[in-house]
């Protein structure tokens, strides 16, 4: 392994602890610049060890895959993957772009395979906040309880949103072929 981590930052660490860089890393490595390149994991616990925190504090904002805070997805690079419910495609699900330094939202593009009513099946509701944009098509949500009775129904156009609750059961069915939705999911912790 190999990881730059930036001199402000280890200023920052080292301050915590009323030390100076130098005192930081004369053990560890060198500095190049306005960084420190950590070359082994045994060397990145020795900088944990004499900033008395764990190695998951000293790379906190590290090894993200961001480009001066950004991440760009190019069409189609995302994973994607087809989902089954009641044994038949109901959604593929595409992630937008997905950044390792937010673990917390997750933004999909959803294709709808299912378009017909008896084969609708409810999720269980899932412990994120979800906003659901209507992107082509014309889409039918359920939501509610998973029997038939306690159920909820609404036709969604190109367009319109619909905001979820954690824990709510739900389904999209496109009404129109080639119906996507885009879907961001939020987790507070
Ligand atoms: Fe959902």
């Amino acid at each position: 392994m190999s990881v730059k981590i930036s001199v402000s930052r280890i200023e920052q660490l080292a301050a915590s602890r009323k030390m100076s860089v130098e005192e930081v890393i004369s053990a560890v490595s060198t500095k190049r610049g306005d960084y420190v390149e950590i070359e082994s994991t045994s060397e990145l616990q020795k900088l944990a060890d004499i900033l008395i925190m764990p190695m998951s504090e000293v790379l906190r904002g590290v090894c993200t895959d961001l480009t001066d805070g950004v991440k760009i997805l190019r069409r189609d690079e995302g994973f994607c993957k087809v989902s089954n419910r009641g044994g038949n495609e109901y959604y593929t699900y595409q992630h937008l772009a997905t950044s390792n330094s937010a673990p917390e939202l997750m933004a999909l593009k959803v294709a709808l395979h299912c378009g017909c009513l008896e084969n609708i099946v409810l999720n269980e509701g899932h412990s994120s906040r979800e906003v659901v944009y209507i992107l082509e098509g014309v889409v039918r949500v359920d939501w509610g309880s998973s029997a038939e009775a306690g159920r909820r129904t609404e036709v969604l156009n190109k367009g319109d949103s619909i905001y979820l609750s954690p824990n709510v059961p739900h389904s999209f069915i496109a009404l129109e072929e080639a119906s996507e939705i885009l879907a961001f999911n939020y987790c507070l912790s």
